[in-house]
């Protein structure tokens, strides 16, 4: 269960009846280009789906295929059980929040906002009430009768999401929203937005280029790489079963150490690496070529019983001090490969050059086949 679970009323998880959005073996050209790859992809009812990758990695191009801004080449697009994959944008009842807000210059705030609400035809007194609703989900009551060109970029942003959920979609797509936010600002918004929709109980697909931003925000985390979903899973399964190199690298910091399989028995497998011997839960053929993966607050200073962690000997390449915790980095014999330890009180002995054991479970070491290792 992931962190932000428990902080959330009852079971939220839970409730996401599945395949509320069904994105079915989507592939899209531009050219010679295969940007996605036969990508499927379902979200819950009331779910936040964050798709995460890095830029060009067919992000926008999925959401825009969802929108209706795009048609795929292959692949089918349902909401709520209606196919929409040839419906017009406009009749999908899909409300888009882009990065760079697009709110219409020349209306107020409340304009803005009421201008879905115009286009379907509901009455003015209705309007009225719905805006006002709007502007106080997103505390911008005062606002109401301001230019949008005299709002913050923080205000903006909270304008754009009251135009989005006023005429109740039955699905928000947010495009990097607060790519242009400064950092500070962007952390409330992350914690205020996710509270917003939550409550409101609609299913959101949330593109973003930021770990953090996918960690704190989701229900559900589609890491992506090159047009294919690499991990779909909780932020708490992402972080710490990811299931290629690829997620353990994208989503937060690790070690990796690379070695040959040499044997193993009982699911946990010897490897000889630079380091020595290291075991680790998995099945490989000997004489694999693998990469070992472990998160840095996994590792701790000292020797651990030999039956249930590896230890390891090292030389101290770098301290780095964060404040709460610092993090060391040593020296490795062979190209691509990192020990990386974060520590929260630092010895006093330690400091680049020397030497230091360390230690972390077999549990906490995941192994991968090398990348480009064809012996797997
Ligand atoms: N209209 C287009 N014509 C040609 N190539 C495009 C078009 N839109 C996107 N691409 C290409 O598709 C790939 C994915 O783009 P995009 O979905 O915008 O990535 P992301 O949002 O993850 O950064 C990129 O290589 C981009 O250059
Ligand atoms: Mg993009």
């Amino acid at each position: 269960m992931s962190q932000q679970a428990t902080a959330l009323p009852p079971a939220a998880e839970a409730q996401h009846e599945p395949g509320y959005l069904a994105v079915s073996n989507v592939t899209k050209r531009f050219g010679a280009a295969t940007v996605l790859d036969s990508l499927s992809l379902s979200v819950g009812r009331a779910e936040f789906v964050s798709l995460l990758g890095p830029s060009g990695c067919g992000k926008t191009t999925l959401l825009r295929l969802i929108a209706g801004l795009l048609a795929p080449d292959q692949g089918a697009i349902e909401v709520g059980g209606r196919d929409l994959t040839r419906v017009a944008a406009h009749r999908r009842n899909i409300g888009v929040v882009f990065q760079n807000y697009a709110l219409f210059p020349h209306l107020t705030v409340a304009e803005n906002i009421a201008y879905g609400l115009r286009a379907k035809g509901v009455p003015k007194a209705e309007q009225a009430k719905k805006v006002a609703d709007a502007l106080g989900l997103v505390r911008m009551e005062a606002f109401a009768d301001r230019a949008v060109t005299a709002l913050s970029g923080g205000q903006q942003q909270r304008i754009a999401v009251a135009r989005a959920v006023v005429v109740e979609p039955s699905l928000l797509l947010l495009d990097e929203p607060f790519s242009a936010l400064d950092r500070k600002l962007r952390e409330t918004m992350q914690i205020e937005l996710r509270h917003i929709l939550r409550n409101l109980g609609i299913t959101s697909i949330f593109v973003t280029h930021d770990q953090d931003e996918a960690l704190v925000m989701s229900d559900r985390i589609a890491v992506m790489n090159e047009g294919r979903i690499e991990h779909l899973g909780t932020p708490s399964e992402v972080y710490a079963r990811p299931k290629s190199l690829y997620t353990m690298e994208f989503v937060g910091q690790s070690s990796r150490i690379g070695g040959v399989v040499t044997g193993g028995r009982d699911g946990i497998v010897e490897i000889d690496t630079p380091f020595g011997i290291i075991r680790a839960p998995g099945h490989f053929l000997t004489g694999s070529k693998v990469v070992v993966g472990v998160r840095p607050e996994a590792i701790a200073a000292g020797e651990g019983p030999a039956g249930e962690y590896n230890t390891v000997r090292g030389t101290v390449a770098e301290v780095i001090y964060f404040g709460s915790r610092t993090l060391l980095h040593f020296r490795t014999a062979q190209d691509g490969d990192r020990l990386h330890v974060e520590l929260n009180r630092l010895p006093d002995t330690v400091a680049p050059g020397v030497e230091m054991t360390v230690r972390w479970r077999l549990d906490d070491s995941r192994v991968f086949p090398a990348p480009g290792g064809a012996d797997r």
